[in-house]
């Protein structure tokens, strides 16, 4: 059976008393932790952490983690306009994007957003628009990290970045526009070997080498984190320290010290948020079938478990000392919306406490690719509140969706 991570019975109840449910509630408190944590990352040459923004988005996130020191990876040029709208200076941001920004290039490069360039034709753009400009690229090492296909961003059925011995049309690309490389970047995916790091890092370094200007290397993020208690989370410091004897071994070899970046998403925010529900209904499907707990939230709130069957420690509060084995699943009318299905996507149950209709439920390790990466407004539910727990009392940081805000960019046209 899975615990809390942040939270206590009460000030679940203190939250639901607030907002209701369904609700996010992030802790600061945790938030400033694993920032600490990321920031002690061990290094040779220096050092910078990013924070991978896609992961949770959200301006006051955003504005925690700036006041502890991080810098920021965005991953669209609308994730780079939301930094600088949460008062990020622009030199904090770096952004690596799979589409080349079509509306805020100027905008946000003039202001001083560093751009780094996911593919040749990008870096040709970036080229074309800002000559003699500094650049980063980033770098599909041609291995990648990660369970699956889903979770895996490099090898060769990889869209991300550009394919490693493509590094003389860069260098060519780079000449034309008298572009100055300064910076090389790869993300290989989620995983925790210390191993697979290592090897990312001698070929991201390799590359780095054919570019005399490059004077930082970034290895992305992709740090696991433990949500279940079977999982393991990546111990920092031990991959920090094989990371750290490959960029002084490089060194020795070449003479070139680069300064190391990291920008995890996950890693800061996994642990930090957990989702607020209640039991809807309980159904079965009779003697040889299931029982059912129905949940007032699902995939238009928490993808995760539906795409790439995510387990996430999911807690009944109430003092039941009796257990049941549940499908957990979500309100939305989607047979895909499961909490508890493995991977090939077959249902599983679940041990949790027998529960009652409206005992208030809390998911756990949904700080991380759970608001961001909601199905918003699907079956018209409205988009989750959210709260943030700082010293003990709940701020409010994102109200409940009226049903007329949904509505309202909605436009029926006139009919004949
Ligand atoms: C370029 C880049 N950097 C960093 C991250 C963060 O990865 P994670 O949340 O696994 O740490 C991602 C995630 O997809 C990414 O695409």
């Amino acid at each position: 059976m899975e615990s809390l991570n942040f939270l206590t019975p009460e000030l679940a109840q203190q939250a639901a008393d607030t907002l209701g449910t369904p609700v996010y509630i992030y802790s600061r408190d945790t938030i400033e932790q694993r920032c600490q944590e990321v920031l002690n990352f061990p290094n040779a040459y220096g050092f910078n952490a990013r924070y991978a923004l896609k992961a949770n988005p959200h301006l006051a996130v955003l504005k925690l983690i700036d006041r502890m020191g991080l810098h920021f990876d965005a991953s669209s040029e609308f994730e780079a306009m939301r930094c600088l709208h949460a008062g990020i200076p622009a030199e904090k941001i770096q952004l690596t994007g799979q589409q080349f920004p079509r509306k805020h290039l100027k905008e946000i490069i003039d202001a001083g957003v560093l751009f780094n360039a996911c593919s040749l034709r990008q870096l040709d753009e970036f080229g074309q628009a800002y000559p003699g400009a500094n650049v980063s690229f980033r770098i599909n090492p041609g291995t990648g990290s990660g369970s699956n296909r889903k979770t895996n961003v490099g090898g060769p059925s990889a869209s991300f970045g550009i394919w490693h011995d493509q590094a003389d049309q860069v260098a060519e690309i780079a000449a034309k526009h008298n572009l100055n490389i300064t910076r090389i970047h790869s993300h290989i995916g989620s995983g925790s070997d210390p191993e697979v790091w290592k090897a990312v890092a001698e070929m991201t370094l390799a590359q780095a080498d054919k570019f005399p200007a490059v004077h930082t290397v970034n290895l992305g993020g992709g740090f696991k984190v433990a949500r279940m208690s079977s999982e393991k989370s990546t111990d920092l410091q031990e991959v920090g320290e094989f990371v750290k004897q490959v960029f002084v071994a490089h060194a020795a070899k070449t003479g070139n010290e680069y300064k190391l970046e990291i920008e995890p998403g996950t890693y800061l925010s996994a642990n930090c948020g957990s989702l607020l529900c209640d039991v809807d209904d309980i159904t079965n499907t009779g003697d040889d079938g299931y029982t059912f707990l129905k949940l007032n939230t699902g995939m238009d709130t928490i993808t995760r478990p539906a795409l790439y069957a995510s387990e996430h420690p999911i807690v009944i509060l109430n003092d039941n000392t009796e257990t049941t084995n549940y499908v957990v699943c979500g309100h939305c009318c989607e047979s895909g919306d499961m909490f508890t299905v493995d991977e090939n996507d077959n249902l599983t149950t679940r041990e949790l406490n027998t529960a009652n209709i409206g005992d208030l439920v809390v998911i756990e390790g949904a700080g991380a690719y759970c608001a961001s990466m909601s199905l918003k407004n699907y079956n018209s539910f409205p988009t989750t509140p959210q709260l943030l727990l700082d010293s003990g009392e709940f701020k409010v940081i994102q109200q409940p969706q009226a049903l007329k805000d949904m509505l309202a960019v909605e436009i029926i046209p006139e009919l004949s």
